[in-house]
């Protein structure tokens, strides 16, 4: 990504960022199969545990990472240590038997949420979509 890319990414995710629960919220309800991967949250009803402070934690955390990775794009000398991270979030997990087609169903969900409320132009989502293949290219090689 050049950096002007990088920046047209990070401005989509900054109007997004803040709405942590609501984000993973659309990501269970369109793939139960990845909130069922949570001990905590495995088989419970979404709309009833989506207010607990676990699923804040939680939805703070992913957004968390993804914000930080963001923040390191588009400065060279820091590659390295996105790929520290992004290489150890990697076999974080598959030690918990998350798949490649589930990573790529988060993806799908993160991305419309995106669409709808940032209002991606053809330039900034094909910007977007080519940070997170390489973001996936990476975590891929760990699973
Ligand atoms: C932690 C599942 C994708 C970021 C976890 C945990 C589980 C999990 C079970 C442990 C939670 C706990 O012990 O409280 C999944 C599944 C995914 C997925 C099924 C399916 C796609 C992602 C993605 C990101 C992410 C795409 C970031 C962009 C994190 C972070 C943690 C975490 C930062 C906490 C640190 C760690 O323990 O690794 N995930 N995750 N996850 N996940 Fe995911």
């Amino acid at each position: 990504l050049s950096k002007e890319q990088a920046d047209e990414v990070r401005h989509a995710w900054d109007k997004v960022k803040s709405n942590e629960v609501e984000i993973l919220y659309e990501i269970f309800k369109a793939h139960p199969d990845i909130q069922n991967k949570f001990p905590q949250f495995a088989g419970k009803n979404l709309d009833s545990i989506k207010n607990n402070s676990d699923f804040g934690t939680h939805a703070t955390r992913i957004v968390s990472f993804i914000t930080e990775i963001m923040s390191l794009g588009g400065k060279p000398d820091l590659l390295p240590a996105i790929k520290t991270r992004v290489n150890e979030m990697g076999q974080n997990h598959r030690n918990r038997g998350v798949t490649k087609e589930q990573f790529n169903e988060f993806r799908s969900t993160l991305t419309d949420y995106v669409k709808h409320h940032s209002s991606l132009d053809g330039d900034t989502e094909h910007a977007w979509n080519q940070a997170i293949d390489n973001v996936f290219f990476i975590i891929f090689s760990n699973l």
